[in-house]
């Protein structure tokens, strides 16, 4: 139905588009779009600006395919199973800004590219090497985009045109090599993710001043590169293989704001991270053993999930008054000191899912929103750990030793929305009913369980069992009405509780919460 509703308007504007090719839909913006094409359509109109003709199947192109045809800014050619271009293809198009070339099997960069150009996308070709005249001329050059080609070496020189260049992607590659430094003085944004990358030369950065933006995930370095820009803002140097952050290798980075070494080999990262402006931190799948000493005073999140964390302590914490994301989870922590958090006044989100706390931690500070404790040891929860808890909306409590909760306890989560319970192996005595009707009174999203002990309720699911309901009697204590009410609630109860049935896994839960 769409389709011929598709065709019908296309049909309308190449009848009133007298000079439009068939294939092609040609708008008032000046803007060609052609489907089905296996060349390039001649009398497309003279004025043309954008010509978009991806997605057809051009394998070639020849130099006369776009004569006459100056006006041309913006020209997109991906995913056209193009192999290869003539030269001199695009060196008429003098305005061209914009070429997409993304998708192709192009085996080089296509030569005699014109100067104009600012954008120049070249992704997902086959491109092996880059020439010294690849980009010659190419003065206004701004974005260049060379990723998942099969380029393993740079040479200096190759860019020494491209002085306006802001933004360089060669990700997925397979750079081993680059040579000297490259000469881009306004150079914001050098990506270079996923390539065989070890080291970089020593004068790599002389001569990117302007450099803000550096990514050097999946390669294999084993140290942090030296001397890297100083106005640099954000270093992502995930899966590498360092080993050792030392105080000097960031230092200098005043303005250093995110740092991502996820998925190395630190044992530790003290003292390197006390830097002025860092505020987001990545350290998870690591081998640390404790949280980094002198973490940075603006901290806003810190990720230390998956490495050997065993015990948290004041002294790491104290003065992070802007931290709000703390991941701890996948440690093995055992202990976190009494108001280790307390000066985090503006912590929201806490994870420590899959460790080994055997209590619920105390003093967190009452700006929760949400806390996950989910597989951990925790045998109960005294009233005097959670007193603060006013602001929490989400808490797991899953797969943990639970079994009992003392009645005055929820009166302490008054925000609470969602509630994980189950994975404890319940004692299920009619103290646990006044638990049951206190929950089902509220507007949440339980995940209840089932009981343990004792045996004749074995199985049962606390929150909706018929068979709990009228062996403790609540039929005839609460009369008719306190049924009715029980048994709408536990219907409601089984419906949450079903996606569940065989038994609680550890996967991560979605929560849906807005912090206010
Ligand atoms: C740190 O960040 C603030 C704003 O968040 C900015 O004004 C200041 O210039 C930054 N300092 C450095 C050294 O980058
Ligand atoms: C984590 O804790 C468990 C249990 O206490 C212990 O067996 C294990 O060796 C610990 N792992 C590390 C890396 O400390
Ligand atoms: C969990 O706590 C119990 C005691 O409550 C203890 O015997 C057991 O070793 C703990 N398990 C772990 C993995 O820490
Ligand atoms: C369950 O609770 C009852 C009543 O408080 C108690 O006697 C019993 O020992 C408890 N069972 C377990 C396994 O904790």
């Amino acid at each position: 139905m769409l389709f011929i509703y598709f065709l019908t308007v296309l049909a309308f504007l190449m009848s009133c588009q007298g000079n439009c090719p068939t294939r092609c839909v040609c708008d008032s913006s000046k803007s060609v779009h052609c489907y089905r094409v296996t060349t390039v359509p001649k009398a497309i109109p003279t004025d043309t600006r954008k010509l978009h003709l991806g997605h057809n199947n051009i394998k070639q192109l020849r130099a006369s395919d776009f004569g006459g045809l100056y006006g041309i800014e913006e020209l997109a050619m991906s995913s056209c199973g193009m192999e290869a271009t003539e030269a001199h293809t695009f060196s008429t198009l003098m305005n061209l800004r914009t070429l997409e070339l993304w998708k192709n099997k192009l085996r080089n960069v296509p030569s005699k590219l014109p100067s104009n150009v600012e954008v120049l996308k070249l992704g997902n070709n086959q491109i092996q090497a880059l020439c010294e005249t690849d980009f010659e001329g190419m003065a206004k050059l701004k974005i260049l985009d060379l990723q998942n080609n099969k380029i393993s070496k740079i040479h200096s020189s190759v860019l020494s045109s491209a002085l306006k260049l802001e933004s360089l992607v060669l990700d997925s590659n397979s750079l081993e090599l680059l040579s000297g430094p490259l000469k881009l003085p306004y150079l914001k944004r050098l990506s270079m993710k996923n390539n065989r990358l070890s080291s970089l030369p020593s004068n790599f950065f002389s001569f990117l001043p302007s450099l803000h933006f550096l990514f050097l995930s999946g390669n294999v370095f084993c140290k942090i590169p030296k001397n890297m820009p100083p106005l640099l803002w954000s270093l992502k140097m995930d899966k590498n293989l360092i080993s050792e952050l030392q105080v000097q290798d960031l230092k200098y980075l005043s303005h250093l704001f995110e740092l991502s070494l996820s998925e190395n080999q630190l044992s530790t990262a003290n003292d390197a991270l006390a830097l002025t402006n860092l505020s987001i931190v990545d350290l998870s799948k690591n081998q640390l053993r404790a949280v980094p000493t002198r973490l940075p005073a603006r901290l806003q999140m810190l990720d230390c999930s998956h490495n050997f964390i065993q015990h948290v302590t004041l002294q790491e914490f104290s003065g992070l008054c802007e931290l709000k994301h703390l991941f701890l989870e996948y440690n093995n922590i055992t202990i976190i000191d009494v108001d280790a958090l307390q000066h985090c006044l503006q912590l929201s989100d806490l994870a420590l899912e899959r460790n080994q706390l055997s209590s619920f931690p105390k003093g967190l500070p009452d700006t929760l929103i949400r806390l996950d404790l989910k597989g951990n040891n925790i045998t109960d929860i005294c009233k005097e750990t959670v007193e603060n808890m006013k602001r929490l909306r989400v808490l797991n409590l899953r797969n943990n030793r639970l079994s009992s909760l003392n009645p005055d306890v929820l009166g302490y989560f008054p925000r609470l929305r969602q509630l994980y319970l189950d994975g404890n192996p319940w004692n299920c005595t009619c103290d646990l009913m006044k638990i049951r009707v206190l929950l089902t009174a509220r507007q949440l999203e339980i995940k209840s369980g089932y009981c343990a002990t004792p045996a004749y309720y074995r199985g049962e699911m606390w929150l909706s069992s018929n068979k709990m309901l009228n062996s403790c009697g609540y039929n005839t204590i609460h009369g008719v009405q306190g049924k009715a009410f029980l048994e709408i609630a536990a219907k409601k109860a089984q419906e949450d509780d079903r996606s569940n049935i065989n038994g609680p896994t550890d996967n991560e839960d979605y929560y849906d919460y807005d912090a206010d």
